[in-house]
């Protein structure tokens, strides 16, 4: 297996940019501010976009390592979630995740959470499968 580092600075999203969705009144906690189950489905959409765009194939969430929530989602905030694959075996992809919070749509963004999710590529019968040998090679010759 190949590892990428998967440090970021504050002010630079580690990873490429792959949704953006504002967050609305109907995803709130009891206490006003954004569900944290919302912001982890948003990431994990984002991951499977990632990984399944990775491995041109149908993939699965099978693991969330060391989530972080670092800072609360707010009403109106636009959360931009930024991916990037930092591990490839042979069917699964360790994918760092990053979501960003654009305050009230326009203003300035601070990272809100960050985890690590682990997906595998699975068959039409939903069992693990090889991600192709160029896609794993171009992961190494890219890294
Ligand atoms: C993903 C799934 C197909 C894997 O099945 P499995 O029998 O463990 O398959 P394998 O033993 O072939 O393992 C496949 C890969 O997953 C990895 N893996 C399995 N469990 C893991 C875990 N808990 N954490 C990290 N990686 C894991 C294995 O290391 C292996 O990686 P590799 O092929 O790169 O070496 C199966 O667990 C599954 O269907 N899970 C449910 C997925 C799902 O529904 N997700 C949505 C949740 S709502």
């Amino acid at each position: 297996m190949t590892e990428l580092a998967t440090e970021a600075t504050e002010d630079a999203p580690l990873g490429e940019l792959t949704t953006r969705t504002m967050a609305m009144p109907a995803d709130t906690n009891a206490a006003g501010d954004i569900f944290g189950g919302w912001v982890v489905s948003q990431m994990d959409i984002a991951g499977g976009i990632c990984a399944g765009q990775f491995a041109q194939q149908r993939v699965v969430t099978v693991a969330i390592d060391s989530m972080t929530f670092i800072r609360p989602v707010k009403v109106g905030d636009v959360l931009c979630v930024y991916t990037k694959v930092t591990k490839v075996g042979r069917s699964s992809m360790d994918v760092h995740i990053e979501a960003w919070a654009l305050r009230h749509r326009f203003g300035y963004r601070e990272r809100v959470t960050s985890a690590k999710f682990v997906f595998v590529a699975v068959d039409d019968d939903g069992h693990s499968c090889e991600i192709a040998e160029e896609y794993r090679k171009a992961f190494v010759e890219g890294s």
